[in-house]
């Protein structure tokens, strides 16, 4: 497998073609942005935890039936993934009321969700990713109503695996979101699951350990994540 132009270049991460047609090639980089791309900044060795991290729960989630973009890893930085046709639809999955969802309602940080809620945003900076429904997403021919009903049927499931494997290592999954695209028809997860796109709080503590400790300035970004790869890969 040969390295051949860039793709595409987002926040966190490039996107390269090999000389397979239907691979591509994942970088992952350190440069770290909040707030609609409005904080930029880096955190030290951030893409190498990333793909470690969400390397380890593809493969995890593989194993119990999710279909997901992940092939191999082919070094600290790069990880070899199915070409997909990315769906412009971000699924968050949220268990605990946190972020925007606690802005928008008037909930306190913190508070339980007696059944986990599913949210659909459109996948656009320049809008900054607003929210939509089922409706837009048809209106809009996003993508088709059973590719619909499949992402949300994994990523429900996604929510289960990871919350139950999480408990295990006393990491709360508070919320995440998820990136789904086609390949050859087939819906796959793509993007990636690490602390950039997963809130984790301790279980005991309740410390934040994913990029909220970059978005508000609280510290120990770095260690948060290699604490989470510790955590996740230790026995
Ligand atoms: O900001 P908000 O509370 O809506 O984020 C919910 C979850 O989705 C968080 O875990 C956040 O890290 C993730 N997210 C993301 N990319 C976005 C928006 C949210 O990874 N563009």
């Amino acid at each position: 497998m040969e390295i051949r132009t860039q793709m595409y270049e987002g926040k966190a991460k490039q996107v390269l073609a090999t000389d397979q047609p239907d691979q591509v090639v994942v970088r992952f980089k350190d440069a770290a942005t909040a707030f609609d791309g409005k904080k930029k900044g880096t955190i030290a060795n951030k893409g190498v935890y990333n793909l470690k991290i969400s390397a380890f729960f593809f493969r995890m989630l593989e194993k119990e039936g999710i279909p997901t973009h992940y092939i191999e890893t082919l070094s600290d930085r790069d990880l070899l993934a199915r070409k997909l046709d990315i769906v412009p639809v971000e699924v968050v999955v949220r268990n605990i009321a946190a972020g925007s969802l606690a802005k928008r309602l008037g909930l306190e940080e913190g508070v339980p969700m007696a059944i986990p809620i599913l949210e659909f945003y459109y996948k656009d900076d320049a809008l900054g990713d607003p929210m939509i429904n089922h409706y837009h997403i048809r209106a809009m021919n996003m993508a088709s109503d059973e590719v619909v009903a499949e992402m949300e049927q994994y990523a429900l499931q996604v929510n289960d695996i990871l919350t139950r494997f999480l408990q295990t290592k006393h990491i709360q999954l508070v919320d995440f979101k998820l990136e789904f695209g086609l390949h050859q028809g087939k819906v796959y997860l793509g993007d990636e699951i690490s602390p950039d796109t997963c809130r984790f709080w301790d279980t005991e503590t309740r410390e934040k350990m994913d990029k909220d400790r970059f978005r508000r300035d609280l510290g120990k970004v770095e260690e948060a994540y290699a604490e989470v790869l510790k955590r996740i890969e230790g026995e």
